[in-house]
């Protein structure tokens, strides 16, 4: 049978899930493809590291450098992590004309452009649908299944680890630090996990499904981008009062109140990331733990929605599978360009700055109990011209402070963050403002 040598650079969570899942259905996708995938050699940093995934001794080595460079190995599959020696193993890959599979989403927001054109010059392509939401195929869908449609909108919970800590927060009523240690050793966190809770792995995700959606490279400056950090228990329960399930959302949206400013007549996007209140009634309110999902809209197809596990050894490991068995395929079918990694389609496209942007708001206010207080507030609120849909505020006892929930109408960000300072400044406003989105999806 035809066989196509990997190696395999990074032997941690991702690599070692790749390896044992090709033990236990190597058989199977040969069958299935008609080709068979042999693993030349895997790459770590220390060879005496204890594993969850037991790797034979004979396969390791630390020198990444000439497991890239041996003529055996066809494919290089990255899963280091980081941005620097990993951006070296892509691109020396890349320069021998070797297909590249990669999860490495930061790598990607932070180089894309540099690593695209890099495998266009040297005609070998790059693959990295594990990049996005774990095992969902997000990426072929949008390379591939929904090519004929414009996307219009696309949410997305794309992280495993805030959606785990959110979930346990609000069904177990779960302390924050306690949750990101368990998300940690089952393995969905990053190695630096404040880019999974300060939302810069979403970001990274979002990014690149923007790109994809919208035919030119969505820059990480460009992501408007918030983490979950400052969500309470509190929020969690005043949300589920009024009928929402606070979610890390990753947004990309079509905003046609906006002027078109490319030839294509398509309006500019949102591409953000933040806390948002998602309805219950909404199917991704629903989406728990490690789950990720995405709704994307597009022009032809309608609503259509992906789901399922966003993080962890074997879910990632199906992903980098399926992108392994289209490298093979598409070297034994010299096709190495079937699919182009990323074709920026749709000249400079315009993203909309945060400020700009209208959205409705849930805010909470930790206020002194005291006569006049609500007045001051509205005042701020109506001298900005921005509309409050309604009010709760739990019974205290005078003297002490309270929680005061504002739902606000539709407003620009900017003048909903000018009032909010404003009112942080009131004497009788004790604590920083909270503030976070409502998601309408409409
Ligand atoms: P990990 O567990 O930390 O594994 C990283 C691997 O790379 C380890 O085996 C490490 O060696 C090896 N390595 C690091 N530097 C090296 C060097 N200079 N030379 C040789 N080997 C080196 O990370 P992971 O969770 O598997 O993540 C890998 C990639 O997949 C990242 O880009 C991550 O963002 C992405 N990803 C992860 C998940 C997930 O759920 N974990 C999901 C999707 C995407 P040692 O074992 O000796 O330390
Ligand atoms: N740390 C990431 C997450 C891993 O929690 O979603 C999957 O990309």
């Amino acid at each position: 049978m035809h066989q196509v040598t990997f190696g395999l650079i990074g032997g941690g969570t991702v690599g070692g899930g790749v390896y044992q899942a090709l033990q236990r259905n190597g058989a199977l996708m040969a069958s299935r493809l008609g080709l068979g995938l042999r693993v030349a050699g895997i790459a770590v940093r220390d060879l005496k590291k204890a594993r969850a995934a037991t790797l034979p001794t004979a396969l390791l080595t630390t020198d990444w450098r000439t497991l890239v460079n041996d003529p055996a190995v066809q494919v290089v599959v990255e899963l280091m992590g980081g941005t620097t020696t990993a951006k070296e193993v892509v691109l020396t890959a890349l320069k021998l004309g070797k297909p590249v599979v990669t999860a490495n989403k930061a790598l990607l927001s932070a180089h894309g452009p540099e690593l695209f054109a890099t495998a266009a010059k040297h005609g070998a392509n790059l693959y990295y649908e594990a990049s996005v939401a774990g095992g969902i195929p997000v990426i072929k869908v949008l390379r591939e299944s929904l090519v004929g449609n414009r996307v219009t909108s696309l949410h997305g919970i794309v992280n495993g680890t805030c959606n785990y800590i959110l979930t346990r927060m609000k069904l177990e009523g779960a302390e924050f630090a306690h949750v990101l240690a368990d998300a940690q050793r089952l393995g969905y966190a990053e190695a630096e996990p404040s880019l999974d809770v300060d939302g810069h792995d979403a970001a990274h995700k979002t990014g690149i499904l923007a790109s994809l959606a919208h035919g030119f490279w969505v820059k990480p400056g460009q992501i408007h981008t918030e983490g979950i950090r400052s969500i309470s228990k509190l929020d969690i329960q005043f949300a589920a009062r009024l009928g929402y399930t606070i979610k890390l959302l990753g947004v990309v949206k079509q905003l046609t109140g906006k002027k078109p400013k490319r030839s294509d007549g398509c309006p500019p996007i949102q591409v953000a990331v933040y806390p948002a209140l998602v309805p219950d009634t909404h199917v991704l309110a629903s989406v728990n733990y490690a789950f990720n999902a995405i709704s994307v809209r597009g022009d032809v197809v309608g609503d259509t929605l992906f789901y399922g596990r966003g993080a962890g050894a074997e879910p990632t490991a199906s992903s980098v599978l399926s992108d392994l068995a289209d490298a093979a395929l598409d070297l034994k079918h010299g096709s190495h360009n079937r699919v182009p990694c990323f074709v920026a389609h749709s000249g400079d496209g315009c993203v909309v700055p945060m400020d700009e942007v209208v959205s409705r708001y849930y805010v909470r206010l930790t206020v002194a109990d005291q006569p006049g207080v609500f007045a001051r507030i509205a005042n701020v609120l109506a001298k900005a011209k921005i509309g409050i849909s309604s009010i709760i505020q739990p019974e205290g006892h005078a003297g002490e402070t309270v929680p005061v929930i504002l739902m606000i109408h539709d407003a620009p960000n900017a003048a909903m963050k000018r009032a909010l300072g404003q009112i942080a400044k009131l004497s009788a406003v004790k604590d920083t403002p909270v503030m976070i989105r409502v998601e309408p999806f409409e």
